[in-house]
């Protein structure tokens, strides 16, 4: 079986930048960068000290590995300009199924890291889990001893269980992310600063890494305090969006209490 040294890095966002500096950190290569736009393909061809295009026609086919890291709305479009014949091609999506990639390739699979990326900050790539999954066995052997040299979380994962992670990430982290935003908006329209905040949040997520999340639950809606829900529902009279969402959480939390309390 023949190793991955040298690779392609599809779409140049937030995923491409992180992947593109760990896979530099284990000696192998980035060929090239190839990215809808000039700057943002340059940005992180510079960043790793390598070659950029913008047109998919003059993408490097002498890579042994070729990820596809672009917004999932674009992969099907991608692949369709993309004729690799027998060379290797993921997507890192959390969504989108294996499949699509036959169309490119006669070798593919997944390579979906488990963790939010922004450009801007630096990550743990080590300890990120690697979802793989490809469509041999040859196949899955070659990326899973690539991911193996990433991080040392690789899991084997297929198409139907990772969109179901995915789904339990954006609960995990997506909503909360969005939460601290509605946090941050009602603290400063009243002059407050969310840098109060930041210790319970940090506390939050520290909690869950030792007790189950139904455990850690605390709150007006979980102690059943009907005379603070009133409060907050008076309170939140001048943002309907958030009264809305803070009662359906509300209610939902009641709903999850009551079903443990019948199970105790
Ligand atoms: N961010 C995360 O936390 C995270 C975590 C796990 C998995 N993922 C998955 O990883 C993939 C990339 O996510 P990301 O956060 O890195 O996205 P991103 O930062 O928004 O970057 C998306 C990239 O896709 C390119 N692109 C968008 N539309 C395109 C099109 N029509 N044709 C060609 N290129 C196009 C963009 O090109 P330009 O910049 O040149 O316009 C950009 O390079 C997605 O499938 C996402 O679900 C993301």
């Amino acid at each position: 079986l023949n190793e991955i040294q040298n690779i392609v890095l599809i779409g140049a966002g937030n995923v491409a930048t992180h992947l593109g500096l760990a896979i530099q950190k284990t000696g192998r290569s980035i060929l090239q960068v190839y990215s809808r736009t000039k700057a943002s393909a340059m940005q992180l061809a510079n960043l790793l000290n390598t070659e950029f295009t913008c047109d998919p026609e003059a993408i490097n086919r002498e890579a042994d590995l070729f990820i596809l890291s672009v917004t999932d709305d674009a992969i099907r479009e991608i692949v369709g300009k993309l004729n690799l014949g027998q060379k290797m091609v993921v997507h890192t999506s959390g969504s989108i199924s294996m499949d699509v990639l036959w169309k490119c390739s006669e070798n593919f699979g997944i390579l979906y890291p488990l963790q939010t990326f922004s450009k801007s900050r630096s990550v743990d790539f080590n300890s990120v889990p690697l979802c793989v999954e490809a469509n041999s066995k040859d196949n899955l052997h070659l990326l899973e001893h690539f991911a193996k040299e990433l991080s040392r979380k690789v899991v084997e994962v297929d198409s139907e269980k990772r969109k179901i992670l995915h789904l339990a990430a954006v609960f995990a982290c997506n909503f909360p992310n969005f939460m601290y935003n509605v946090a941050d908006q009602i603290l400063a329209d009243k002059g407050l600063n969310f840098e109060l905040l930041r210790p319970l949040i940090l506390e939050t997520a520290m909690k869950v890494q030792e007790l189950k999340p139904d455990e850690a639950q605390t709150g007006p809606a979980s102690r059943g305090d009907k005379m603070i829900l009133q409060k907050h529902d008076e309170l939140l009279r001048e943002y309907p969006d958030y009264r809305e969402i803070y009662k359906k959480l509300s209610e939902a939390i009641r709903k999850l209490k009551s079903k443990w309390e019948i199970y105790e």
